[in-house]
């Protein structure tokens, strides 16, 4: 069959990649895709992914079997409905049950409503209300822009003028705002932090494993939020009892719930959790795969992800094995000035990772005639396996340091946490289980 892949960073890469190891597939398209999945078979197709009526006929036109919509912008925009309107079967939720992750308060309410475990939150859109709530109840305290924001319109305060600067920054002026400004303030949650992904159709889910993203810009969880500056799975922290834990009380009471409410969710439903000393807490959903969690992700992956999304979207019960013998992690190399301030047009050397054991997934990169130049704040991941996960950290870390890039940065703390925890582990009975 032939598939589409609606994206065009570094975790469309990862899937589309994937998708191009299953015996079922014949050609993976890429819509719009980028110039480094050319070298591993997949198609670009030149089309935005916001133009529904020419991706439609494209697939009608190649007899696409089905599209898989890879970023989040896609379903804010409403491909599914478009593509589902033409007759065309796609894996990506609705509009309406996008609002999972496009709507702070949406996700909040629909917690709140079905008992799933979250921070405590209030919405305001009034700015000296929203201050007074803050000043009520001091900080550190979490403030959100309602609505989509690439991981970026997340301001955990530490002080009174962070957090009235955030609220003049999102209220007053508008920062990140779609409509009319909102803000969702929170309970400031503390502990270990991961993403569990889920397959969803209706009100069958599957798990589909875990990883932990890097969401701050620099080492020790320092500076301001990004998209995810690097990612490793399995999660040794995370014990098979706890992954149980949150399909049973978040997973299933969210794929229910958007039953319920009549919006049945259809793809990936990503979990981001805190685990706090008061229990398990939703800080998130997104309704998507995670970038950079999914490339790692998809060398964890052991069954065809072609054949899974192809079963689930048939209504069949998919066979989805995640590798218990390796980890992987990635380290994303990031442009000078990221995230507020990305410098462009950074010159890329050729590279190779020819007998290094390393994979690279581009992120933001174009041909401008011959040479290869930055487009975006996140330009690469690197990434690498291992029997252990220091294993695969030194691998990647060597990569990184045998081919240097001016104008760059990454973090040199991936995968640190993980690995203070394994050789801190005292309790014989948490033992490190693979998931
Ligand atoms: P979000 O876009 O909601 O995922 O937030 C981005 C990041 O901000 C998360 O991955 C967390 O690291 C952090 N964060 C969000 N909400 C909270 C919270 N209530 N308490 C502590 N950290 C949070
Ligand atoms: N890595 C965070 C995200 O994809 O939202």
């Amino acid at each position: 069959m032939k598939l589409l892949v609606i994206g065009s960073g570094g975790r469309e890469h990862a899937i589309a990649k994937k998708f191009t190891e299953s015996p079922l597939v014949k050609t993976v398209f890429c819509a719009k895709g980028n110039i480094g999945m050319i070298q591993d078979g997949i198609q670009l197709v030149d089309i935005a992914e916001n133009d529904h009526d020419s991706l439609i006929q494209f697939v009608k036109a190649e007899q696409i079997a089905w599209t898989f919509v890879g970023p989040e912008l896609s379903l804010f925009e409403g491909i599914t409905d478009a593509f589902e309107t033409a007759g065309l079967k796609i894996f990506g939720p609705s509009k309406k049950a996008a609002d999972l992750e496009c709507s702070k308060q949406f996700a909040k309410d629909l917690m709140k409503k079905y008992a799933i475990p979250t921070a405590s939150y209030k919405t305001f859109e009034e700015y000296k209300l929203a201050v007074s709530y803050v000043e009520s109840k001091g900080v550190p305290i979490v403030i959100k822009a309602d609505g989509l924001a690439a991981g970026k319109g997340v301001i955990i305060a530490v002080t009174m003028k962070e957090a009235t600067d955030a609220l003049r920054h999102m209220l007053l002026e508008g920062k990140y705002a779609t409509g009319k400004p909102k803000v969702v303030i929170e309970e400031y949650l503390e502990g270990e932090e991961f993403s569990l992904f889920a397959l969803v159709n209706g009100s069958n889910y599957y798990y589909a494993g875990v990883a932990q993203d890097h969401k701050r810009a620099y080492d020790g969880d320092e500076g301001p939020n990004t998209g995810g500056m690097g990612a490793y799975s399995p999660v040794p922290q995370v014990s098979k009892e706890r992954i149980q834990e949150v399909m049973e009380t978040v997973i299933k009471p969210t794929v229910n719930a958007m039953v319920a409410e009549g919006c049945p969710f259809k793809g990936v439903i990503y979990a981001g959790l805190m685990m706090t000393n008061k229990g398990l807490k939703v800080i998130e959903y997104n309704a998507r795969f995670g970038d950079p969690e999914t490339q790692v992700l998809m060398h964890q992956l052991a069954s065809d992800l072609a054949q899974i999304i192809d079963d689930i979207l048939n209504e069949k019960t998919p066979l989805i094995k995640m590798h218990t013998d390796r980890y992987t992690l990635g380290i994303v190399v990031s442009a000078e000035g990221y995230p507020e301030f990305p410098m462009s047009n950074i010159s890329i050397p050729q590279m190779t990772t020819k007998g290094t054991g390393c994979n690279i997934y581009v992120a933001g990169m174009k041909k401008v005639e011959t040479n290869l130049v930055s487009s975006g704040g996140r330009i690469l991941l690197v990434e690498a396996q291992g029997t252990t996960l220091q294993e695969a950290q030194k691998k990647a870390y060597r990569y990184l340091e045998d081919n240097p890039i001016c104008h760059t940065y990454y973090r040199m703390d991936i995968g640190e946490k993980a690995i203070q925890f394994g050789e801190n582990k005292k309790d014989p009975k948490n033992k490190v289980l693979f998931n």
